[in-house]
């Protein structure tokens, strides 16, 4: 084992060492509290781009300071401070290297994380500065913020965050897409249409998963599909159609999924989402929305944030089994079952009625 990847496995240890029960209550909400300190802190790892630095291996935290035109003392204070949290290695010495977790910070990693964190240190940070807002009204604080709602802002105002938006859909996607692919079951289905699909890694990883799907459409707005990677667009059965889902959705596809897209917004537009689904498809036709279903005896507590990250950004929610059904039932389809995928994503198959 080279010496980083030793020095890694010491930092966890000792990082687990602190994490013991017998830490008084005070001490373990501290640190819950300065879990913004934790976000913050590999935010500007990522803006300075620390990972793509030791690409090549451990670099003098200097030569890093140079790299990045920062002052030398704060960046090992930075740098020693995300090293203990297994975020980067400290080395004896005063060189830094990459960790597993540190590698995803950079843009080009597959699972890249980068443009996560990017919009986590913008929009995301100044929003859940106003989560008291989104609190007593149920608004988004996002709203009050850049008075639009977080899409229309995208295209409208910064389409270079739009961009970074897209691709940390692309780079979470990396994770999940084969485990919810895996878990699809496509009996009688030909032409498949991904609504909201993004920049389309999940209609090409269900294109790899299912040779006999005829074609694989992927939906979503102009200004995001017009940056759909080439290897993507140029793919064999996968078509790309633009347009806006509370309008209409490309009819006559057998089944229709949807992932992330449900969670993004209020009850009521929802069902509009759903019911524009219903209209395409003919009786039997399928919606597969793979999203959290909430559960209190299984969902991680990481699901519950993530209904928070709804109410503070968007007009949505993470949802149980029972709230998807009602939505369904709004939209004229009936919710025959949940499939786990061994993510966190579960797909919640509904079926025109
Ligand atoms: C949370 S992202 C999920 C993207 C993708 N399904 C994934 O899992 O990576 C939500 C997607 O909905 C798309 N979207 C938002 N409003 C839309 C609209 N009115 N019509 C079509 N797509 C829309 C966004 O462009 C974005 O790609």
């Amino acid at each position: 084992m080279s010496t980083w990847r030793r020095r890694h496995r010491q930092n966890l240890e000792i990082t687990e060492m602190t994490d013991s029960p017998a830490v008084p209550a005070p001490v373990t909400l501290f640190g819950m509290l300065a879990g913004m300190w934790q976000s913050r802190a590999i935010c500007v790892a990522a803006q300075l781009k620390i990972a793509d630095a030791l690409a090549d291996g451990p670099r003098p935290t200097a030569e890093l300071a140079a790299w990045t035109g920062t002052n030398t003392p704060s960046l090992r204070r930075l740098l020693r401070a995300l090293a203990r949290q297994g975020v980067f290695v400290e080395l004896d010495d005063d060189s830094f290297g990459n960790s597993p977790l540190s590698e995803v910070l950079s843009p080009k990693a597959a699972g890249s994380m980068y443009a996560m964190a990017m919009g986590i240190a913008d929009w995301g940070w100044r929003s859940w500065a106003e989560l008291e807002h989104s609190v007593r009204t149920g608004e988004p604080a996002f709203d009050k913020l850049y008075g639009k709602g977080l899409f229309d802002w995208f295209s409208a105002d910064d389409p270079d965050a739009g961009a970074l938006f897209d691709d940390s859909m692309t780079g979470f996607s990396a994770s999940v897409d084969e485990p919810v692919s895996h878990a699809l079951d496509l009996t009688g289905v030909r032409r498949l249409v991904d609504v909201g699909g993004g920049h389309g890694r999940l209609a090409v990883t269900v294109l790899d998963a299912f040779p006999d799907l005829t074609e694989a459409v992927l939906f979503d707005q102009t200004h995001v599909l017009a940056q759909v990677p080439a290897a993507i667009r140029e793919r064999d059965r996968l078509r790309l159609t633009e347009g806006d889902f509370f309008q209409a959705v490309p009819v006559g596809a057998e089944a229709y999924i949807m992932k992330m897209i449900l969670h993004d917004w209020s009850d009521e537009n929802a069902v509009h989402i759903l019911s524009r689904c219903r209209e395409a498809m003919a009786p039997g036709g399928r919606v597969l929305a793979a999203e959290v279903v909430l559960d209190p005896q299984r969902s991680a507590p990481f699901a519950y944030l993530l209904d928070l990250q709804m109410l503070t950004v968007l007009t949505g929610k993470e949802r149980t089994e029972e709230e998807f059904r009602a939505l369904y039932a709004a939209a004229g389809l009936q919710l025959t079952r949940v499939i786990p995928t061994g993510s966190m994503f579960s797909i919640v198959e509904g079926v025109a009625i």
